[in-house]
Order: structure tokens, then sequence, then C-alpha cells
């Protein structure tokens, strides 16, 4: 597949942008950096090529996909006049990290919304996905360019890993720079309701709103009552890596350090492969170990956090910990995902005091 190994546009990478635009212009699919994950992208009006994106990534056909723009022209092929809300939201965060739930136009194929009567809309920003839009000349739908149930791709090498020989090609834009997806909301009358959580946080919403616009961050009531899930994504196991992930959360990080330094301890006797994706030091015992950043540098978490289960995986780890983070407006996207992947196996270590 075709190559674009920097994010910035040079002759050489124009031109493998070129030839990707061609291909999915003849129904093919093509990977491609945004600076959240990776995106597997086709024609979001070639109801084939959209069936295909399904089919590469084994994704449940009731989970519709975003739509990626590079104008807002190509917003009103998709989609009425927004409303203000959703406008400002816009204004201020596209390009960027944000997802937008807006009424369907018929047009737009249902195999995209899985038959909603919504498409969930995203403007990214990114030099080679933009480039790409534009070179195609079309709105993309893309979801994460995993294997279904995977941790979503953060480099080139990701999508290889996952998809190498179901898809036309990769463009490679080198790691994505947040590392998590956008954040996801839908407006109704003066709320907003997020339906995944992302690095863009409640308060920087609540910064450009008006005072009376009420966010509420549906993923957490989601993750109580799973059976009735408000976004079709959030009822699907997510991020999973093969080996058992455990997360501990406390606000004294020495406290989970020894928890997850005492459960090693333990595995080692057993013989099991054992990684730790810490916050501080120690856990110097385990097989692999990575950190990930501070809390107070929640970035940085996010940055890592996929390329560390993948590489669990790579090295056949049996157990995981992972030190999680108290709940924040900055760490509702990364906890999210840990709570995900681990398949709710979170504890909570001094929730007392
Ligand atoms: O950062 C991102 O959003 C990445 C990059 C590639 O842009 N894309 C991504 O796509 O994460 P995907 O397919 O992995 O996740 C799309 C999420 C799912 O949770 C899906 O259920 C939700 O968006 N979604 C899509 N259309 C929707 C709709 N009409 N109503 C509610 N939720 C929707
Ligand atoms: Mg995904």
């Amino acid at each position: 597949g075709a190559l674009a190994r920097h994010a910035e546009i040079n002759a050489q990478n124009a031109r493998m942008i070129r030839d990707a635009g061609a291909l999915l212009n003849a129904g093919q699919l093509v990977a491609f950096p945004t600076e959240t994950v990776y995106g597997l992208g086709a024609n979001a009006f070639d109801s084939d090529a959209v069936a295909a994106i399904f089919k590469a990534k084994g994704r449940p056909s009731d989970n519709p996909l975003i739509v990626h723009i590079a104008d807002y022209e190509m917003l009103d092929v998709l989609t009425f006049t927004p409303p203000a809300l959703a406008q400002t939201l816009m204004e201020h965060f596209w390009p960027g990290p944000l997802t937008v739930v807006l009424p369907v136009r018929a047009a737009v194929p249902s195999v995209v919304t899985a038959g909603l009567d919504t498409v969930a809309v995203r403007m990214p920003d990114h030099a080679i996905a933009r480039a790409l839009i534009r070179a195609a000349n079309l709105p993309l739908a893309a979801p994460s360019a995993n294997r279904s149930g995977k941790p979503s791709p953060t480099r080139a090498s990701h999508v290889a890993e996952d998809l190498n020989g179901k898809i036309a090609g990769i463009l490679d834009g080198g790691p994505c720079t947040i590392g998590i997806e956008s954040t996801v909301v839908r407006v109704l009358d003066q709320t907003v309701h997020i339906l995944r959580p992302g690095m863009i946080s409640v308060s920087q919403m609540a910064r450009v709103l008006a005072p009376d616009v009420t966010i509420v961050d549906e993923s957490t009531r989601v993750l109580q009552t799973i059976t009735a899930p408000r976004s079709p994504g959030q009822k699907y196991r997510h991020y999973a890596p093969q080996g058992d992930l455990q997360v501990f959360v406390a606000k004294d990080l020495a406290i989970s350090r020894a928890r997850i330094e005492k459960a090693i301890e333990e595995d080692q006797v057993h013989g099991k492969r054992t990684a730790a994706l810490m916050l501080t030091d120690g856990a110097e015992n385990a097989t692999y170990r990575v950190e990930l950043g501070s809390p107070d540098h929640l970035e940085t978490y996010a940055f890592h956090l996929y390329d560390a289960l993948r590489a669990c995986d790579r090295l056949s780890i049996d157990c995981i910990y992972a030190q999680g983070v108290t709940h924040s407006d900055r760490s509702s996207g990364i906890m999210n995902r840990l709570i995900k992947a681990a398949g709710g196996r979170v504890e909570e270590l001094d929730s007392d005091d």
C-alpha cells in the first residue's frame, strides 16, 4: 500500500495521497492518520465500500460510522443547518477531536448510520487526513482502523498488524498526537449529551457555551446500564488486549503502586508474564513496564495507552495492571477506555477517604 511518512505534505507523499484518493474513488479502503487514531476510510456514499469496512474490521453492522469532512460544504451534503449550539461547538473545536451527531439527509446510505436518523460527523485536524479527503473530494466514512474489539491503532504499524492484506493501502503519518478517539456529542435543545468522552472535556466545552447550557456525560450512565446504550458503540467490549487487564485507582498513587507490585509477585509464583502501566516509578518486577506520564499530564497517558496495550499482546503478557486515575474533568476519556479494555475490572483502593 501507499506510504506517506510525514505529517507534512511534501512532493512524495502528495503523490501517495493522490493515489489513495483515486483508490477511494474506485471503492477501495484506505487507512489514514488523524490526530486521534488511524481511521479506515471509504467513500461515504458508496454502500458497497462502506460494507467492506464492516467486513475488514469484523464490526457488528448495528454500530454506525463517523463521516470525516474537510470543509463545511461537505457538511451540507450530509445534514441540514445544524442547531446553534452544535454550530458553536464546531466553530471552537473543528478541525479537531470532536464528533457531532446530527440529523441525516436521505442521500447518506443507511449502512453508514446503521439505519439511525442521525449521522456522526468530524472534521479532523491532521494535514494528511485533510489532504486525503480533499484529494478524494469525498466525505469519508471511517471507523478506527483496527479489528473490532482490539485497541485502536495509533501508528501505521498497528493498522498493518490488524488489517494487512484486507485493505488497499495505509498512509503513514507517524504516531497520532492525541491517542484516543474523539469526543462524540449530540445536541438536543439546550443540552449537550456526551455519548463518548474524549480529550475535549466538559469544562472545555462549557467555557465556550452559554451558562444555561447543560452538559451531560451519558457514557458514565451507559457503563452502568449496558442494556440500554444511547450510542450503539457503547455496548460492545472494546480496546481489549489478550491478557487480563485490571485497573487500580487510588488518590494516593503509592497505594495503587503497592497493590500492583503485590499482584505481580503472586503472578510470578505461577509463572505468569506480567505488565505494569504506571503513573509512578515502581513495579520494576514486571516483565514489561511502561510509564504513562503523570496525573498532571494525562495527554501522555492518552498518547501511550493503546500502543502499550498492543505491546502487551506482542509480548504475550498474561496479566496486565494499570494505575488508573481518579474521576476528573480531564480523566473521563482515558478512564472510559481503560474500564472497557479491562471489561469492568476496576478496583478503587482508597475511595472511603
Ligand atoms: O477519533 C475518532 O473518532 C476516530 C477517528 C478515525 O476519527 N474514529 C472512531 O470511529 O473512533 P469508531 O467507528 O471507532 O467510533 C465511532 C463511535 C461509535 O461509538 C459509534 O457508535 C458512534 O461513534 N456513532 C456513530 N454514529 C453515531 C450516531 N449516528 N449516533 C450515535 N453514535 C454514533
Ligand atoms: Mg473504534
